[in-house]
């Protein structure tokens, strides 16, 4: 009898103890993401950039990955834009309100082409649930090369826009850093899945 009562007393206690345990993660959404990000260089600017997909990642670490990625792409584009437009008013000299500086002939083309790999990077992560041995870890590996390949494009652009060359050219400057990060998170995740 007595060992009836122990026998149920334990099994309600581990149904709590799991009931609980469904209950915390439901009320937190975010707690994969943020988890996650906690293995990343800028976990503050990982979950501000990826917590609000929360809902759609669930607690899949590829579709992590790859909203990282997209993150990364949405900043990296208007910055090409606003690179070439720089350009375009400073080639017509400080008069017109443009500074040249050596760093904008470069940073068009840097950026342009770290847009393009972490496009690619994307993409090469698309289906991967779907897929099985070395063509898994091969995927893996092309995208954690071309992560790396576009993170040295945006540090070399982030350097050339080192001194002060004006406001709004420092501006760029502290948004391709902030591209860099990104890049630099998106990276993180993509090894976690090598490491899982
Ligand atoms: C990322 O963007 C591409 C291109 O717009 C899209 O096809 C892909 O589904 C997006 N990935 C995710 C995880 O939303």
């Amino acid at each position: 009898m007595a060992s009836t009562a122990l026998f149920f007393s334990i099994l309600t206690s581990l149904l709590f103890t799991s009931s609980m345990a469904i209950t915390s993660s439901d009320q937190n959404p975010t707690s994969y993401i943020r988890s996650s990000c906690s293995r990343t260089l800028y976990p503050g600017l990982c979950c501000a950039s990826l917590c609000p997909f929360a809902a759609r990642v669930g607690s899949d670490p590829v579709l992590l990955a790859r909203f990282a990625m997209n993150v990364t792409i949405s900043r990296l584009k208007p910055l090409s834009v606003k690179i070439s437009s720089l350009r375009r008013r400073a080639s017509l000299g400080p008069s017109s309100g443009g500074v040249v500086t050596s760093a904008m002939k470069d940073c068009g083309g840097l950026i342009n082409d770290a847009t393009d790999l972490v496009k690619k990077s994307e993409k090469e992560l698309t289906g991967l649930e779907g897929m099985v041995g070395s063509e898994v870890t091969w995927r893996i590996a092309n995208a954690q090369t071309w992560l790396s390949a576009a993170i040295t494009d945006e540090g070399t652009c982030t350097d050339e826009f080192g001194n002060g060359a004006g406001e709004e050219v420092e501006q760029v400057g502290k948004k391709v850093k902030r591209a860099e990060q990104l890049t630099s998170n998106a990276l993180a995740l993509v090894n976690c899945l090598v490491n899982s």
